[in-house]
């Protein structure tokens, strides 16, 4: 007799961080390397068994084109929880997922469970793990997000923090069950 707790979960930041591809990798633990820009917002729903409770995730994949940013607040309107996601090698996309913080903390619920996720780690993990000179002559596979800076601003903003990797799967589902555990019971 074990209750289903429906949430209601937005995923927001810039074009082409891979927000369809995270989606994708916790719904059908898929990933596809040419992955289609979303128009306007896609709808999936998914559930997550945490010890004996079962969470229905109700996801709101948004657009991160410029032209469908006015479209968000319908998206975040009354969402328990937030995937607000960068790229770990775009700078620019770091300051978009500054920006999507700070919109959510000011017109979301205040109680909303926000997760920051620097995606796309794979590019960089062998950059971190030796001082490999693997990438050297390409600048768009280096790290330029630090663990540091991602770790501070979800720190400074009550957030919790994952870098993912939505190609291998590396934290993909850590980050739906941790919001998961943060959803207070029904
Ligand atoms: P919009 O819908 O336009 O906002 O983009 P999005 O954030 O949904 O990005 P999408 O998932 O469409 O991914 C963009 C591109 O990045 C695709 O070619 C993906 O295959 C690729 N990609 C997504 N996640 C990863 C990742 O973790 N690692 C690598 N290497 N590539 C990724
Ligand atoms: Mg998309």
């Amino acid at each position: 007799n074990k209750q289903i707790t429906a949430v209601k979960l937005v995923l927001l930041g810039e074009a082409a961080v891979g927000k369809s591809s995270l989606v994708l990798r916790f719904v059908s633990n898929d990933f596809q390397e040419n992955k289609e820009p979303t128009i306007g917002a896609a709808f999936l729903t998914q559930r997550c068994t945490i010890g004996d409770k079962t969470i229905k995730y109700e996801i709101w994949d948004t657009a991160g084109q410029e032209r469908f940013q006015s479209l968000a607040p319908m998206y975040y309107r009354n969402a328990q929880a937030a995937l607000v996601v960068y790229d770990v090698t775009k700078p620019k996309s770091f300051i978009k997922a500054r920006h999507w913080v700070n919109e959510l903390h000011e017109q979301a619920s205040k109680n909303i469970i926000i997760a920051l996720c620097g995606n796309k780690y794979d590019i960089v993990e062998s950059e971190d793990n030796d001082a490999s000179t693997e990438n050297e002559d390409d600048d768009s596979r280096k790290r330029k997000v630090s663990v540091q800076e991602g770790q501070t601003l979800a720190d400074d903003e009550g957030l919790l923090f994952f870098e993912t990797s939505a190609k291998t799967g590396f934290n993909v589902n850590e980050v739906f069950t941790t919001i998961g555990k943060h959803i207070p019971e029904a």
